[in-house]
């Protein structure tokens, strides 16, 4: 259903891969709602060609850009602002990769060029993206900058690797510039710290399935979906929530609060009983 939530606003979103992307389905609801917007993704990931058949149906423009390389963003944020017509509302920031998980490499042998690497593309993107739409002064009044995070940030995921610590410096990314983009434009900025999704990056995390069945009966909302999170973000881009900033936000169905649940026990309890 649609709200007009975002009619007349201009944004660039990052990271559709496919259908199954967090950013695929925000630009799906950001479309919807009556927002004009720019696609961007690295070359290798255009090349694979899913994108094209999103910005044919979103009637948006597609932009290369490597996240990680100033130059791409230099124009990416001029070029969309051409294309747009004007400053921009919201920028979603749907990135992440890690090659230490990529190769297989256990937290405790970490690869350290991999480990740059991957806090480049993950985390110092953000501020880099940042850094570019700042100098440029390329948000309007009221904007919302939003980053996608997850809770291994706060708590032990053992198999989330390097992307915890990739997320932890994320989110804080989000409340330093936060503080900036908020004095100096009235912009804010947010991270949404979602639920396990079946998505390309999330499905890279080793024994993914079973921690996807663990937060569905851990969460007493279940897991939150990609679409449900698209929803979310677009509240975020819309003018209800032009108060919030410097959050990291928990949309997960209530698992971060959780201790155990009785669902859990019961199915430790039988496991203890084989
Ligand atoms: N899937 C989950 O379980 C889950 C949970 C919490 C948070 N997140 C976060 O959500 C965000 C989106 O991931 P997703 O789950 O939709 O998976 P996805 O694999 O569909 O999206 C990741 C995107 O990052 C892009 N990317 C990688 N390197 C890049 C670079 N150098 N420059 C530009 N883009 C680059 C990929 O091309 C891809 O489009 C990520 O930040 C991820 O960590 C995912």
């Amino acid at each position: 259903m649609s709200y007009n939530l975002l009619k007349g606003k201009r944004g660039i979103i990052f990271g559709a891969l496919d259908e199954n992307s967090i950013a695929w389905k925000t630009a799906e609801r950001a479309h919807e709602e009556g927002a004009k917007f720019v696609l961007t993704n690295a070359p290798v990931a255009l090349r694979m060609g899913g994108i094209k058949e999103l910005a044919e149906k979103t009637g948006s423009e597609l932009i290369a850009a490597d996240a990680t390389n100033m130059e791409d963003l230099e124009n990416l944020i001029e070029k969309s602002q051409e294309i747009l017509g004007g400053k921009l509302d919201f920028v979603l920031h749907s990135i992440g990769m890690s090659v230490n998980v990529r190769k297989g490499k256990h937290y405790t042998e970490n690869n350290y060029k991999f480990s740059e690497k991957g806090w480049d593309i993950s985390a110092l993107s953000f501020h880099k993206t940042m850094q570019v739409l700042y100098q440029k002064e390329a948000m309007n009044e009221w904007g919302s900058i939003l980053a996608l995070t997850y809770m291994a940030a706060q708590r032990v995921f053992p198999d989330y690797n390097d992307m915890a610590d990739n997320k932890a410096y994320l989110e804080s990314i989000a409340r330093s510039f936060g503080y900036f983009f908020g004095e100096k434009f009235k912009v804010r900025v947010n991270t949404i710290s979602q639920s396990p999704t079946p998505t390309t990056a999330g499905s890279g995390v080793k024994g993914f399935d079973g921690f996807l069945k663990y937060a569905e009966e851990m969460s007493p909302l279940g897991n939150a979906s990609a679409d449900e999170c698209a929803d979310y973000i677009i509240s975020m881009f819309s003018d209800l929530t032009k108060k919030v900033t410097l959050q990291n936000l928990f949309h997960d169905g209530g698992f971060s609060n959780m201790g155990v649940s009785d669902k859990i026990m019961k199915a430790f309890e039988k496991g203890l009983e084989k």
